[in-house]
């Protein structure tokens, strides 16, 4: 069977551009392979770097991905910080790792662009991500276009290390979501946490009503037609109403007679109705005191055992003891 296996850095509150640019897909393919997925949080702490957020952002993330349908009886659901053995390969992956490789990373080069001051982490992120993938064996690797790079790195790491010392690593295939379409935020720019534009999918009621009435949208009055080609009232309301009804909203954009305000109150019905049923198991999940800590110790277990499979390889292939 097909080992799927996918990182999620848990960096902050999860919105709608998360929500269908990764979390749905991710969850689609449970059912297509052994899925181990996991809560990047080695990786995290290239910038969180407060540990009362770390912690509340990784048991957020893990919570909202089992509310929205991640099935612990299917997947092997971890945090990365369980499994120290990737560590300990990333180490080994480094010294088969050209400097140049690493120079050349966009997401590395993007953040320094933009005045992040590096940190040697920051710089090495490629080589844990990688040993991520390796560890576990993995066929395929959803991830959204920015990381495809990351997968090329991946591959190059293990076909230089089966060079050097034996065919020791399967080799992983990216599977790019290009299909998905950008998710805009607040401001018709792409949903974004970077761009404080964004919608949390778990937002209370008020704040979520509050946050879409203040959608910015031009200034065409009540009784004239509107573009709905370029609309991101329409936009998010493709993505959670019926194709009638995503119809009907179109059909009245280019009509004219309905204002802005009577869409974004008909958006946020739609929205609120589509997250309904997840809402209602994340309260369930949160009401099961020690759930969510059972399921990550369970996957954990999981995912030690395989990786310290994978592990014995390495350290007989380089000349270590295969356990200690
Ligand atoms: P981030 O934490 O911003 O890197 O987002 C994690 C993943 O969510 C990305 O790799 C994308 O697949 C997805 N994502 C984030 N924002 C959006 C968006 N506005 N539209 C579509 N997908 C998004
Ligand atoms: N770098 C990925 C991201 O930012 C997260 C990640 C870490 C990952 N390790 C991984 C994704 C391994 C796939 C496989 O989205």
């Amino acid at each position: 069977m097909k080992r799927i296996l996918t990182g999620i850095q848990p960096t902050g509150v999860l919105h709608l551009g998360n929500y269908f640019g990764a979390m749905r897909p991710a969850i689609a393919l449970q059912e297509e392979g052994e899925a181990f997925y996991f809560i990047a949080d080695y990786h995290a702490l290239t910038t969180v770097q407060d540990p009362a957020r770390l912690r509340e952002y990784s048991r957020g993330v893990a919570l909202d991905f089992l509310a929205c349908g991640l099935d612990p009886a299917r997947v092997c659901f971890f945090l990365q910080s369980d499994v120290p053995q990737v560590t300990e390969l990333a180490w080994v992956l480094s010294t088969v790792t050209p400097m140049g490789l690493l120079e050349r990373a966009h997401s590395y080069k993007d953040k320094v662009a933009h005045g992040v001051t590096a940190s040697h982490g920051l710089f090495a992120y490629p080589v844990l991500m990688a040993a991520d993938i390796l560890l576990y064996d993995s066929d395929v690797v959803p991830v959204g276009k920015d990381q495809k790079q990351h997968l090329e790195i991946t591959r190059d790491l293990a076909v230089k290390f089966n060079e050097i010392y034996g065919e020791t690593f399967k080799m992983p295939a990216p599977r790019i979501q290009e299909t998905t379409a950008v998710v805009p935020g607040l401001d018709g720019q792409k949903m974004s946490k970077s761009y404080g534009n964004t919608i949390e999918i778990f937002a209370e009621e008020k704040t979520m009503r509050k946050k879409i009435m203040g959608l910015v949208t031009d200034s065409t009055p009540v009784e004239s037609p509107k573009d709905p080609a370029d609309s991101t009232i329409l936009a998010l309301y493709r993505l959670v109403a019926s194709p009638e009804d995503t119809a009907r909203m179109e059909d009245e954009f280019r009509t004219g007679g309905v204002g802005y305000g009577d869409f974004k109150q008909r958006l946020f019905g739609a929205l609120w109705e589509y997250f309904a049923p997840m809402r209602a198991r994340r309260a369930e999940i949160l009401a099961e005191k020690s759930y969510l800590d059972d399921v990550l110790a369970h996957g954990a277990r999981q995912a030690r055992a395989s990786a310290s499979h994978v592990m014995g390889r390495v350290r007989k292939a380089v000349g270590f003891k295969a356990s200690i």
